[in-house]
């Protein structure tokens, strides 16, 4: 039987446009590490879901001879399909089509793709792999890219937006992932800049490459840009199905349930020895937090950057919680501009999405000293406070050992609406760590002393027994309860439950001003 002409010229656009930029351009695609467009979908969707839109698209551009580089779809592959049986909208940029670059018509795609998202409640999906705005196409190509941040802006927090880095993203193509909730990235074959190393060659005269200027590596540790990291491309969008597990679709629903075999009232008696003797000698934070959780399973957010804290996903008794601990093993958990600006994202992110926040508190303070001044510890650090003071979700809190000073208001403490505050009988709970306030208060008698360092040492003694204790805190009500470590989990899950209705809201206004 012959084709009926009409499904033959058809099946033949079709063809023509997932044959994205040719055979010779997705060779070097596969040549650099990298699959195509298509190829990622595949990997990161339920068999068989993906339902494409607009693949008939054309550019409408006609200077510097683009009218004879006219590509089925322009560049960017746009539709819908399923991850774990859940409805999510997903663009994927094609790098064989004029690099991935956006035009006007590329980026109405994907604001057709965005507004269907929110409009339905699914979470948003950008596959990133472009040169950034298409040259040719000059401030139309500006515009479209404007068109796509204001759509970001308006996305947050209603759905979970999500950026994959699969390639070396420039300019604008940065800055759309930038104003997401999660930025993954792939190890050695995906980059990030505002502008590439020729550019900075051009400008600055510094000699870089890709990977020292934008690299996952980078990202990762030192500029905080990204927030987890593959070993592949595979891998990456693994990391990005299992992150999914743990969110709700939209800001109106819950997230979903995972039926557990891990009892709630496990104890785990290693908890009540874990935390050492000595008040300086490091623990850590994600044992504590391993031997808590549903199946010892903890996903880490910003694994590499800013270490003195802790934050991520995990389930108690099946219910997702935002998990944020200071880290003794890394600056004996202390807050510093990085680590409060970390948490801070995290902890908005989790109230945006009715995500109960779980906090370990062991923290000496905030990082003194001018470098941390200069750069605006006082600012970064007020973000945290606010990004606390303004949840609305469930709040409990675990003090493991030290709350000193600020960083004992910061920590989800019980006066800026910390719902189920509990605290371990190693718990020290005061305005400064017993050596330093010593030093203060009996700065005199230590100076007139025959023997100040012995002074000192019962000095120290006494004030830990007095104030460095969880008692004070638990006899004001700050603490609501100590607790053996061992009870952790069974009180935890008991909190979640007890609060699951809570509702409380903060004052109608716009919005607020949290210190940028
Ligand atoms: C049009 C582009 C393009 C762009 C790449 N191409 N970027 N076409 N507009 N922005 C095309 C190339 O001409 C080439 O076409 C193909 O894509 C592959 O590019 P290569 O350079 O061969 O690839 P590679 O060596 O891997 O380098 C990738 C790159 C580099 C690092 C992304 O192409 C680059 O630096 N591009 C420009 C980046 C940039 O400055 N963009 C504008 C940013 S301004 P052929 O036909 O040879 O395959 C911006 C403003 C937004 O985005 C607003 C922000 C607030």
């Amino acid at each position: 039987m012959t084709l009926d002409p009409k499904i033959s010229q058809l099946r033949h656009m079709r063809e023509q446009s997932r044959a994205g930029g040719g055979a010779e351009r997705i060779q070097r695609q596969h040549d650099a590490g990298r699959n195509t467009a298509r190829e990622r979908l595949d990997i990161l969707l339920d068999p068989n879901s993906f339902h494409e839109i607009d693949g008939f698209v054309m550019h409408r551009a006609r200077d510097f001879g683009i009218d004879k580089q006219r590509f089925l779809g322009d560049g960017v592959i746009t539709g819908w399909g399923t991850i774990n049986g859940r409805l999510v909208y997903v663009y994927s940029q094609d790098f064989t089509v004029m690099g991935g670059s956006l035009s006007e018509v590329h980026a109405e795609k994907i604001i057709k793709i965005m507004e269907m998202a929110v409009k339905t409640g699914a979470p948003m999906i950008g596959l990133n792999d472009s040169g950034g705005a298409r040259i040719q196409e000059g401030v139309i190509s500006l515009g479209g890219y404007a068109d796509i941040f204001l759509r970001n802006t308006l996305a947050s927090g209603v759905i979970p937006q999500i950026s994959v880095i699969m390639g070396p993203c420039a300019g604008g193509a940065v800055y759309s992932p930038a104003l997401t909730d999660f930025i993954f990235m792939v190890k050695d074959t995906s980059y990030m800049f505002v502008t590439g190393p020729d550019v900075v060659k051009q400008v600055t005269h510094e000699e870089v490459s890709a990977e020292d200027l934008g690299g996952a590596s980078v990202h990762a540790s030192k500029s905080g840009v990204c927030h987890v990291v593959g070993e592949n491309e595979t891998q990456t969008l693994m990391l990005l199905r299992e992150l999914l597990t743990y969110l709700p679709q939209n800001n109106m629903e819950d997230a979903p349930f995972h039926a557990t075999q891990d009892d709630p009232l496990r104890a785990d008696l290693e908890l009540d020895t874990l935390i050492p003797d000595s008040p300086n000698k490091p623990y850590d934070m994600r044992d504590v937090i391993h031997r808590i959780v549903d199946d010892a399973v903890f996903y880490e957010i910003h694994a590499e950057f800013a270490q003195n804290i802790v934050v991520g996903f995990a389930r108690l008794g099946g219910h997702t919680v935002g998990i944020v601990g200071n880290q003794p093993m890394v600056l004996a958990g202390v807050l510093d501009i990085h680590a409060s600006e970390k948490a801070a994202r995290f902890i908005r992110f989790c109230d945006c999405f009715n995500i109960p926040i779980v906090t370990f508190v062991d923290v000496p303070g905030y990082m003194p000293g001018t470098q941390q001044e200069h750069n605006g510890i006082i600012t970064s650090g007020a973000k945290l406070l606010y990004a606390y003071c303004e949840a609305t979700v469930p709040k409990l809190t675990v003090t493991t050992r030290k709350a000193y000073g600020g960083a004992y208001c910061v920590m989800s403490s019980k006066h800026i609406r910390g719902d189920l505050n509990l605290a371990w009988p190693t718990a020290e709970i005061a305005v400064m760590g017993p050596e330093g306030a010593v030093e203060i208060i009996y700065r005199r008698d230590l100076k007139e002393s025959d023997s100040p360092a012995e002074l000192k040492t019962q000095l120290a003694a006494d004030y830990r027994q007095k104030l460095a204790n969880p008692y004070i805190a638990a006899e004001r009500g700050f603490v609501d309860d100590v607790i053996e470590p061992s009870e952790t989990r069974a009180r935890l899950i008991n909190g979640l439950e007890v609060l699951q209705n809570k509702r409380d809201s903060n004052p109608p206004k716009k919005h607020g001003n949290i210190p940028l």
